[in-house]
C-alpha cells in the first residue's frame, strides 16, 4: 500500500543556528512521514523560521508571509506555520497581521512541531483555531535525527540563549536564558554525522566560551578536545566567541587540537571604547587588542573575522574614525558590517542620539570599502602558497570549478581533476587571491 507523501518546504532565515535547527525540524517531520520539497505550490505544509535581529530581516519574513496568503487561498488544506526568534518576538500578532497563519511556535517550543503538525492534521476538517505556543526556554529533543542538508558539513548546536544582553540586542529576549546541551549528547550527534560521512563539525552558540557554565561537565575547551577526537573527524570549528570570555585554553586547544580550525569569529562590533562601554560588551579595545595578540603569537595563520555595527545611538565623526583605525591595525580577514535597526524592548532604541539613515549609509559604505582593501591585501599575502581544501563539490556558476575551504575557513576555486572527490582534502595552490575567494589550481604531487 503505498501512501502519497506529505510534502514539506521550509523557509530559513536568520543565523546558523537557525539553520541547524531547522535540520532537526525536518528530521522531526520526517518521522511523521513528510519528504521535503523545494516548490511552495506543492507542499502540503510551509514552515518559515524566522529571524528579529534586524527590522531587514523581518521584513523578509513579512514579505514572504504574504506570498503565502495566495497559496493557502488556492490550496485550504495547506498548513502554514511560523517558528523561531521573530515567532517569539510577534506571538499572536503573527496571526492578528496574518490569519492565515496557522500555528507560531516560539524558539522554546519547537520541539513541539511534530506534535502540533499531527494536531492540526487530524483537526483538518472541523478544524477552526490556530496554535500558539511561545513559552520559554525548551530545548530540542535530543532523540531525533536532523534531515542535513550539506553532506560534508554538519552544523551541531552545543547551548541555546544568551545571557549577555549587549544593548542593541534583541537575542536575548526571544532566545532566553543560556542553555548548554549535555557533553554526552553532543558527542553522540557527532559520531553519529561522521559514522555518516560529514567531514567538518561546526559547534554553533550565540556565545560558544559559556558552555557549560551551567552544568559544569565541560567547559567549551575540553569540548572543543572531545570533539576533535571523534573518529574520521577532519574538521572541526565553532562560533561564536565573545571576547569577553575568551579564555587562554580555548586558545591553547585551537593550538594544540589536531582538527580544530585555526579560525576565530571574534565580533568586536565596534572600535570606540565609549560606543563599545553603550553597547555593554564588557570588553575596551585595549584588552580586544591583547586577545588578537595572544591568537596571532599562539597560533600563527589563523584568520580572524569579526560583526560590526555602524551607526548605534551617539555614534559621532569621532567614534567612527577610531572604528576605521581600529580596522586598519587589527587587519581582519573579513567581517560582516551591519546597519545599527533600533529593536523595541531594548535598551539602546531608546537612547537620545539615533543616527540619521543618510549618516548610517555613507559610513557603511566607506568602512566597507575600506575592509574589502583589507581583506584583499590580507588574502594576497597567500599567493603561491599551497593550502589544504576541503572539498565540496562543483562552484554554483561553473560545474568544472569546484569550491572548498581552507583550514581557515576561507573560499578556494579552482579546475576540477579527474578523481577529485566530495569530502575529500586537496592541496591547492593560489594564484590568484581575491577579496571574498582564493582562486588557485590542483597542486601535483612532486617526482
Ligand atoms: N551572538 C553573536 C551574534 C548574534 S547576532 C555575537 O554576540 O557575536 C549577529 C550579529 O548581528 C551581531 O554580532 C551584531 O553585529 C549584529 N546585530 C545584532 N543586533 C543588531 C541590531 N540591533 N542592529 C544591527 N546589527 C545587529
Ligand atoms: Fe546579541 Fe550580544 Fe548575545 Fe551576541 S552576545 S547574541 S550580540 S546579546
Ligand atoms: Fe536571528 Fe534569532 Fe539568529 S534573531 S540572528 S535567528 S538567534
Amino acid at each position: 500500500m503505498t501512501q502519497n507523501k506529505r510534502l514539506v518546504k521550509m523557509f530559513v532565515y536568520g543565523c546558523q543556528m537557525n539553520f541547524a535547527e531547522a535540520e532537526r525540524m525536518e528530521g522531526q517531520l520526517r518521522e511523521i512521514g513528510f519528504e521535503s520539497t523545494e516548490d511552495a505550490e506543492k507542499a502540503d505544509l510551509i514552515l518559515m523560521h524566522t529571524c528579529c535581529v534586524r527590522e531587514t530581516a523581518e521584513d523578509k519574513a513579512y514579505g514572504k508571509i504574504g506570498e503565502i496568503k495566495r497559496l493557502k487561498r488556492e490550496k485550504p488544506s495547506l498548513l502554514f506555520g511560523v517558528t523561531g526568534c521573530m515567532a517569539q518576538k510577534e506571538s499572536e500578532a503573527l496571526i492578528r497581521r496574518a490569519p492565515h497563519i496557522d500555528f507560531v511556535l516560539g524558539t522554546g517550543r519547537i520541539g513541539e512541531l511534530r506534535r502540533v503538525v499531527e494536531e492540526l492534521l487530524a483537526e483538518r476538517d472541523g478544524y477552526k483555531g490556530h496554535i500558539v505556543d511561545v513559552a520559554e526556554s525548551g530545548t530540542l529533543p535530543e532523540d531525533g535525527t536532523p534531515a542535513r542538508q550539506g553532506t560534508v558539513s554538519a552544523w551541531v548546536p552545543i547551548m541555546y540563549g544568551c545571557d549577555n544582553f549587549c544593548t542593541y540586542c534583541i537575542v536575548p529576549y526571544v532566545r532566553g536564558r543560556e542553555r548548554s546541551r549535555l557533553p554526552e549528547d553532543i558527542l553522540r550527534e557527532i559520531e553519529d554525522a561522521t559514522a555518516k560521512g560529514f567531514k567538518e563539525i561546526t559547534l554553533l552558540g550565540q556565545n560558544v566560551n559559556s558552555y557549560g557554565k551551567d552544568h559544569k561537565l565541560a567547559d567549551f575547551a575540553e569540548l572543543l578536545q572531545m570533539a576533535d577526537k571523534v573518529d574520521g573527524i577532519e574538521r572541526v570549528r565553532f562560533m561564536t566567541s565573545h571576547p569577553k570570555d575568551l579564555s587562554p585554553r580555548l586558545i591553547a586547544a585551537v593550538r594544540d587540537g589536531q582538527h580544530i580550525c585555526e579560525h576565530f569569529h571574534l565580533p568586536v562590533q565596534h572600535g570606540s571604547d565609549s560606543i563599545l562601554k553603550a553597547m555593554n560588551r564588557n570588553y575596551t579595545t585595549e584588552r580586544y587588542k591583547a586577545l588578537v595578540r595572544s591568537i596571532r603569537e599562539n597560533v600563527p595563520g589563523a584568520s580572524l573575522t569579526t560583526d560590526l555595527i555602524v551607526g548605534f545611538p551617539g555614534e559621532t565623526d569621532e567614534d567612527f574614525e577610531s572604528l576605521l583605525d581600529f580596522l586598519r591595525e587589527i587587519r581582519y580577514d573579513a567581517a560582516y558590517t551591519f546597519l545599527y535597526s533600533p529593536r523595541s524592548g531594548t535598551p539602546a532604541a531608546k537612547l537620545d542620539g539615533q543616527v540619521p539613515d543618510e549618516v548610517k549609509h555613507e559610513r557603511l559604505e566607506r568602512l566597507m570599502a575600506l575592509q574589502n582593501q583589507i581583506s584583499l591585501e590580507q588574502n594576497q599575502k597567500l599567493d603561491g602558497t599551497v593550502q589544504e581544501v576541503l572539498i565540496e563539490g562543483p562552484s554554483r556558476t561553473d560545474a568544472t570549478i569546484w569550491t572548498g575551504r581552507t583550514r581557515t575557513g576561507k573560499i578556494v576555486l579552482w579546475p576540477h581533476q579527474k578523481g577529485e572527490g566530495v569530502g575529500e582534502l586537496a592541496q591547492i595552490r593560489i594564484t590568484q587571491p581575491q577579496t571574498w575567494v582564493l582562486k588557485g589550481e590542483r597542486e601535483r604531487a612532486e617526482g
